[in-house]
């Protein structure tokens, strides 16, 4: 029989029986790339089969299930346990993904000295077992508990796993794991998705939690973890600059909780320590008496967190206007730039625009848009926003100041933080409390809101 290939959109994991310039799935262009179909009927596919079809099981009423709630364990750090919804569920499979040395091994490795009862396996493909003892002294952990592994075929990893039957499984990472039976090499997505499949089958029969890790690559020469997020039940994503020492971790899937909650870490010289207020991290170093900064609040999920947006705003060449935005969504930076040449009174033509939120922080909320507005203006005007000055709300098409969720939440951080003055949208101005200490302008549109700050 003619061996069949397939083809494997490397940005979004849609397979495909044939190649494409342009994902059909993601609209990515240049992203397919191929791989071997597989070839064998894995055997261990088909125990699993056998062994379902002799427990016969047959579809139920819904009301007749039980309510059994999952069970959580907590991982020891706060910040971990906050981004998984409140701890790692048993028989749950964990992606972290991230760029190389963002700290994913570090932070697994720590979660490993954390805990004190589980039995834990600790997979590594990429270090060998030496290299993991002189990071786990470094790091301090030193646990009867935890069993290294230095493996990459995916049947011996199981076989140890039903051997030493452990509760947590470490698999560092993904990418250097094989099967055997296939023929493409590790790390292509055949391989990626095949030993995950398995390891997920595995997790759910044996009841152990699995943490997987995966690299994140941006030429797509290796399978990516996109291509497992449909599989598992969680990924956690890893960011950060690399230059700078903190780390965001961020949920982009969770079956057992929200998505919205970030946990911040701080890389230093003995591993990784938890930022709880990250409100703080995010406001160190800020620059004071300068134009075109504006510090705003947005929900990381239940959590407030204070960020910077700074924008410069300069006499652009003669090839046309430069523009760029880090942090805040492109379209949306245009948008704002937009809606102010026209509705706030200040021209934008022939001047390039830089945006770019400090502690690489992405905000995808609305409600950065009126600092990001008066950033720019600050930076455009050269007028200093006032250092104890804060802006909150969304903005509209017709330069409009629109409500925004959450607001006595969030101005309680403001205030915690010692700010003095918060813009906030008039129209709910009825609905909130200012707390002690705070004063409130209230504005209904960008041009009231850049009078009240940077004209007085
Ligand atoms: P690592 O966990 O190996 O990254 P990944 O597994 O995601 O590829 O992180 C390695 C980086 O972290 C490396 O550049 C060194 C740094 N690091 C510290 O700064 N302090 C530490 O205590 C450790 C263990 C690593
Ligand atoms: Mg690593």
């Amino acid at each position: 029989m003619k061996e069949k290939t397939k083809f494997y959109c490397t940005s979004c994991g849609n397979e495909a029986a044939k190649w494409f310039g342009q994902c059909p799935a993601c609209g990515q262009w240049n992203t397919m790339v191929e791989a071997p179909g597989d070839t064998v009927n894995r055997s261990r596919a088909g125990a699993v089969k056998v062994a379902g079809a002799a427990v016969m099981n047959l579809p139920k009423p819904i009301t007749e299930l039980d309510t059994l709630e999952e069970v959580r364990f907590s991982t020891g750090m706060s910040e971990l346990d906050r981004v998984l919804g409140g701890g790692a569920v048993v028989g749950s499979i964990v992606l972290v993904g991230g760029a190389p040395g963002i700290g994913k091994s570090t932070l697994l490795l720590q979660l490993c000295g954390m805990l004190e009862n589980q039995k834990i396996l600790y997979v590594t493909g990429e270090e060998s077992v030496r290299q993991l003892k002189l990071r786990a002294k470094r790091l301090g952990v030193d646990r009867q508990n935890l069993l290294v592994l230095a493996e990459t075929n995916l049947d011996n990893v199981l076989r140890s796993i039903e051997a030493t039957k452990p509760e947590l499984v470490i698999i560092d990472s993904i990418q250097t794991m094989f099967n055997g039976d296939l023929t493409s090499g590790p790390g292509s997505v055949s391989q990626v998705k095949d030993c995950t499949m398995a390891l997920m089958q595995a997790a759910k029969l044996q009841s152990f939690t699995c943490f997987v890790v995966g690299h994140v690559n941006k030429e797509g020469a290796i399978a990516g973890p996109k291509v497992l997020e449909h599989m598992v039940d969680c990924v956690l994503y890893f960011e950060g600059d690399r230059a700078m020492s903190y780390r965001i971790l961020r949920a982009a899937k969770n079956r057992f909780g929200s998505t919205n909650e970030i946990g911040v870490f701080e890389m230093a010289d003995n591993g990784l320590i938890e930022v709880p207020n990250p409100s703080e991290m995010l406001l160190s170093g800020r620059p004071k008496n300068c134009p075109g900064t504006c510090v705003t609040c947005v929900m990381e999920g239940t959590r407030p967190v204070l960020a910077e947006v700074q924008a410069l705003v300069a006499p652009s060449g003669f090839n046309g206007a430069r523009r760029n935005s880090n942090g805040i969504d492109y379209n949306r930076a245009m948008l704002l730039l937009a809606v102010l040449d026209k509705r706030g009174g200040i021209s934008m033509n022939s001047c390039d625009t830089y945006i770019n939120v400090i502690g690489g922080l992405e905000l995808d909320e609305p409600a950065a848009d009126l600092a990001t507005v008066l950033a720019i203006a600050s930076s455009a005007r050269d007028h200093v926003i006032p250092y104890d000055t804060t802006a909150i709300g969304e903005v509209g098409l017709t330069g409009e100041i629109r409500s925004v969720n959450a607001l006595n939440q969030r101005l309680s951080e403001v205030a915690r933080l010692g700010f003095h003055r918060c813009v906030i949208p008039a129209h709910i101005r009825g609905e909130v409390k200012a707390p002690d200490g705070l004063e409130l302008v209230s504005v209904r549109n960008i041009r009231e809101a850049i009078f009240a700050i940077l004209e007085d």
